[in-house]
């Protein structure tokens, strides 16, 4: 099968996609230009809740609604039950990790790119319930290292949080070989697949994480306030639950209650529609051209983009590893990250400032501060990576003079 995007599909795409006329969008890992049937698809449902009533529109809309689990079930290869529809990867990631019953001495291994969110959720659970963790440090050639991971596990282990694309920087970490040795030491396996999802091919059993938290407005471009949790069937009980209404849990009796028996326990009831339905629309639209083939584009698109930067002087480009993804960073000397990213906006490109902080201990021991995001989606194109080049040899000249 020819697996790669041909012009005319990418012609296509973009003709379906308004933002793309009007500017250059390299910020796909803040958040990407949505399809226009996205777009459209909330704004019509919003209309139609405002000529009909909001319940009355829900029932319009149920098995459409109802689908969006199945889209997002198909699109990470798990049961539609074991998906909850959540307002973003962070609340996913809390919900999960915080309904674990940790116990003091508890240890919880993750990796050095871990996100800033996450992370705090680690040095909170240090510190509110004397549980550990330790930090696999990736090695000189910025990979992940399986044998000392593998090695850090011990008895007291419960939990294996780790990213599997980071926020600032280009590498990934290897998460089916992650996946195997946790369930060879029956270990519970958090995957934060924020930056991964809609970019990577994600399969849950090939991956074998017991819970995957995503966000829907980066790769998967979908609306803003959209994200999904996935919890395996056999590890939802295992999990407290941190909001009872009455729709994620049933009165039983008048003194007791039962919560549902699929992921959505994780859910609250009140929920904006309009964005559920946006946000089904955006997996079946990444469904539809098939995320190998966006994982094989976003891939080219990326190593043009390095190769080219690689070639202007005064432009180094910090990502390291054997398996980059679409996420490319660099700095250009004498211009701090935050001042490239204005010129560029100048001229209707957009990137993005990848902060120390969002990615501090990665970002600390590569002793890098701030660095400039270029992330890459299919929807791009050779020509939009000239202009941007074009537009950085220029920084890098008038540096040069100055
Ligand atoms: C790797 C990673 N994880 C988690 C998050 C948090 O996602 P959200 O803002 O959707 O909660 C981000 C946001 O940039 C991220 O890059």
């Amino acid at each position: 099968m020819n697996n790669i995007l041909t012009n005319e599909e990418i012609q296509q795409i973009r003709a379906e996609t308004r933002g793309t006329a009007k500017t250059i969008h390299f910020n796909n890992a803040g958040s990407s230009l949505p399809p226009d049937v996205v777009v459209d698809t909330v704004t019509d449902y919003i209309y139609y809740e405002a000529l009909n009533g909001g319940y009355e529109t829900e029932y319009t809309y149920r098995e459409e609604l109802d689908n969006t689990y199945s889209l997002i079930a198909k699109l990470i290869n798990s049961r539609k039950d074991e998906v909850a529809i959540v307002e973003n990867a962070s609340i996913g990631w809390w919900l999960a990790f915080n309904g674990i019953n940790f116990k003091p001495g508890d240890e919880i291994i993750t990796c050095e790119m871990e996100y800033v969110s996450n992370l705090i959720g680690l040095l909170h659970a240090q510190k509110t319930l004397g549980v550990e963790f330790k930090v696999i440090p990736n090695d000189e050639n910025g990979n992940f290292q399986l044998d000392k991971f593998e090695a850090a596990i011990g008895p007291k282990t419960k939990l294996i949080a780790v990213t599997h694309v980071p926020s600032s920087a280009g590498g990934m970490i290897p998460v089916i070989e992650i996946g195997k040795i946790a369930r060879k030491h029956n270990i519970l396996y958090l995957l934060d697949a924020c930056q991964s999802v809609g970019h990577v091919p994600l399969d849950v059993q090939q991956i074998g994480c017991d819970m995957l938290a995503v966000t829907g407005r980066k790769y998967l471009r979908a609306p803003r306030g959209t994200g999904f949790l996935f919890v395996r069937k056999e590890v939802q009980d295992k999990l407290k639950l941190f909001f009872l209404d009455g729709f994620t849990t049933q009165w039983v009796t008048e003194t007791d209650f039962k919560s549902r028996d699929d992921a959505r326990r994780f859910e609250v009831y009140e929920k904006s529609r309009a964005l559920t339905l946006g946000l089904g629309k955006a997996v079946e639209y990444a469904l539809n051209i098939g995320v190998d083939r966006i994982w094989q584009r976003v891939q080219y698109l990326a190593g043009l983009l390095r190769e080219k930067l690689n070639a202007i002087e005064g432009i180094t480009v910090h990502d390291f590893g054997n398996q980059l993804c679409g996420i490319v960073t660099f700095s250009v000397e004498g211009l701090a990250a935050v001042d490239v990213k204005n010129k560029l906006a100048e001229k209707h490109i957009n990137v993005s400032v990848a902060k120390a902080v969002s990615t501090l201990i990665y970002m600390n021991k590569n002793h890098l501060g701030d660095i400039v995001r270029a992330s890459v989606h299919y929807y791009n194109t050779e020509e939009e990576i000239e202009v941007l080049c074009e537009v950085l040899r220029g920084l890098t000249t008038h540096q040069s003079v100055k």
